[in-house]
């Protein structure tokens, strides 16, 4: 039992030391996008997430474990001048061979994964998945319907012991379901205290092939670099955000 506690903490040191400096960790860090409801922003989540993290000078890579290719379709439409994220396309069905896809594109200090809405066709996978992830990050609107798929979700998560946040999106705050919303997650798991608001822009950039962190004066921006922020800080990862 002592030797057990004495090696998480070496491990934990460890993980310490490597955070410091994003270009010597040994394997990337996982952050996984997902919610049992489906059009709640996991690939929004996803893509903008991870051109931030370019932006930052991390070396990033998508996964698109979504047969339906949303994240992998964005790609298509990314201007050739913008920043290069490699991206592996391969459904949930199909984890481990995705991710030693992932593995082969070479070091990277993250991989940012987009899931499918609905897990019932790859329970397995999608398990495998929770336990590789580092962080896992629940995106949901503000509506009643959002709300109960996401918490049922977020206890799934929970009872795998991986560490995960809601993400509010979609959002309108002046509406009262918006505190509503809050006061809910934070009775069923941790709430990222960033969320980001329904723009035109956003959806624009989804359009384009971009993020909003690409787009001169997109709103949404500040939203997006609050998650990043947060999830940078749940990953134990220092890197400056200043995009
Ligand atoms: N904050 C936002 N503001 C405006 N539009 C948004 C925002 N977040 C997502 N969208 C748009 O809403 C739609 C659904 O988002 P997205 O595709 O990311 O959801 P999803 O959870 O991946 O859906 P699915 O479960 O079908 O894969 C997209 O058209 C996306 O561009
Ligand atoms: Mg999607």
């Amino acid at each position: 039992m002592k030797a057990t506690t004495r090696s998480r903490k070496a491990a934990r040191v460890k993980m310490r030391d490597i955070a410091a400096s994003p270009s010597k960790l040994a394997r990337p860090k996982i952050l996984v996008c997902s919610s049992g409801k489906g059009g709640s922003g996991k690939t929004c989540l996803t893509r903008n997430l991870a051109v931030f993290a370019a932006h930052a000078g991390l070396r990033v890579a998508t996964i698109d474990l979504d047969p339906q290719r949303g994240l992998t379709n964005w790609y298509a439409v990314r201007p050739d001048e913008a920043v290069n994220i490699p991206n592996v396309a391969i459904p949930l069905s199909r984890l481990q061979e995705a991710m030693h896809q992932a593995e082969a594109l070479g070091k990277l200090d993250l991989l940012v994964i987009d899931t499918p809405p609905g897990v019932d066709a790859s329970p397995v996978e999608m398990r495998h998945l929770l336990l590789l992830a580092d962080f896992v990050l629940v995106p949901t609107g503000q509506g009643a319907g959002d709300l109960r798929s996401v918490v049922e979700w977020m206890a799934f998560i929970r009872r795998e012991q991986r560490p995960s946040a809601f993400v509010l999106n979609l959002t309108m705050r002046s509406a009262g379901s918006f505190d509503r919303a809050k006061q809910r997650l934070i009775e069923a798991g941790d709430l990222c205290p960033f969320d980001i608001r329904l723009y035109e822009s956003i959806r624009v950039s989804d359009e384009i092939g971009l993020g909003v962190a690409e787009m001169k004066g997109a709103n949404g921006l500040s939203d997006v670099r609050g998650v990043f922020t947060f999830a940078m800080h749940a990953l134990g990862m220092k890197v400056s955000v200043d995009v």
